[in-house]
């Protein structure tokens, strides 16, 4: 039997959350006079048809289809979506529904959010990173000059709707990249979650409701106690800062990796640093390893890289007066952030990575 999906409305975002959410967000977009889609080409020829066939009572008057990547994921895609706005006459009252994986999601909600000082958005993920992380918090943004969302905003989508009927069609290595973030609810505050997922490769996972229901409500109470990320949201970034640091690398040599198997590897460095800066018991960093072992292959790195990656790190958002600050763990299903760490044990730390 399917479960009903869970409706959580937590001003001034509302959630529709587990099998069946699409089709119940119909009536939710009933007080909005216009309509507008932002897809990839993807998700337009994957994802559009079953929005349509759940929803058929909702009049579409513009589908925006963009090209899909990271590498798309900058200003002039944005100026192109602006002006694909200005020429069918959006005003104000128009919503935009990003319908699409972390990509669609970030630009989207930075395009809405920018467009004549802000027309309303809804995030429809259809990736599997996208429902547990991209399209929850209100970060959107774009690459620029080489850093990852480096020009972006802070602005909530009305509605965030995460069914998983859109996951049918994804591809292997995108389940995978959602996976890392999956896992890093696990780590940094539910270990009741990191149990049911222990020793598990994503593909023997069954029950995607229940696992994504659960990470995408992590999210939400996080954000919900710190949308500034000024304190307790910060704990997300665990794994980020040096992941950050390795899929900008990868992005940069044209050879990108998913954002999953960046922080994959960033989480691997960030739990050693745990257990060498902070209280991390070293039997549960192997635990950390073995799963991450398990679900990736290794990046193609060695101790050469290193120094350009130490670069890109000092051009993390997370970087205050010169510093670099991580978010880390105490024990597996807690984190602790605003931890400084000396650059000598940063690399001590992808030493580990890449040599064990
Ligand atoms: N704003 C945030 O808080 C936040 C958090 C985490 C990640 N992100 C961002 O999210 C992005 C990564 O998100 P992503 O992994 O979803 O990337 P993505 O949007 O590029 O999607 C991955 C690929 O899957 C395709 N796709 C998506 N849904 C599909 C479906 N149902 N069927 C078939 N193909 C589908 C897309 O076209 C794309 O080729 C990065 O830019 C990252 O910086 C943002």
């Amino acid at each position: 039997m399917k479960s009903s999906p869970i409706f959580l409305d937590t001003k001034p975002v509302a959630y529709v959350i587990g099998d069946g959410a699409l089709a119940y967000s119909e009536k939710l977009l009933d007080s909005y006079p216009r309509i507008i889609v932002l897809v990839d080409e993807n998700v337009e020829k994957h994802c559009l048809p079953v929005f349509r066939e759940q929803l058929p009572n909702v009049n579409i008057s513009e589908v925006i289809s963009i090209r899909s990547g990271e590498e798309k994921k900058n200003l002039d895609q944005s100026v192109y979506i602006w002006n694909r706005l200005t020429q069918a006459k959006v005003d104000r009252d128009a919503l935009l529904i990003n319908l699409g994986g972390g990509v669609v999601s970030d630009i989207g909600g930075f395009v809405a959010s920018t467009f004549k000082r802000g027309i309303r958005f809804v995030n429809y993920p259809t990736s599997l990173l996208g429902m547990v992380d991209a399209a929850i918090g209100g970060k959107t943004g774009v690459d620029f000059g080489n850093f990852k969302n480096q020009v972006g905003v802070f602005a909530d989508p009305d509605i965030v709707v995460i069914d998983p009927i859109f996951l049918d069609t994804l591809e292997e290595k995108q389940w995978q990249s959602g996976f890392a973030e999956v896992m890093k609810y696990g780590l940094i505050l539910d270990r009741e979650l990191w149990r049911w997922l222990y020793g598990k490769h994503f593909k023997e996972i069954e029950d995607w409701n229940k696992i994504i229901t659960r990470a995408a409500r992590d999210k939400i109470d996080i954000v919900r106690h710190d949308f500034r990320e000024k304190g307790i949201r910060k704990n997300l970034n665990y794994g980020h800062t040096i992941g950050h640091a390795f899929e900008t690398y990868f992005l940069n040599t044209g050879n990108a990796v998913t954002h999953g198997q960046a922080i994959a590897a960033g989480m691997i460095c960030e739990g050693w640093l745990s257990t060498e800066a902070y209280e991390l018991e070293w039997k549960q960093l192997q635990e950390i390893v073995n799963m991450f072992d398990i679900n990736f292959d290794r990046l193609p790195l060695s101790d050469a890289h290193i120094p350009e990656l130490l670069q890109l790190m000092k051009q993390d958002k997370k970087v205050r007066g010169g510093r670099l600050n991580y978010s880390l763990l105490r024990k597996i299903g807690k984190a602790i952030h605003n931890i400084e760490v000396d650059s000598n044990l940063v690399i001590e730390s992808m030493k580990f990575y890449i040599n064990n």
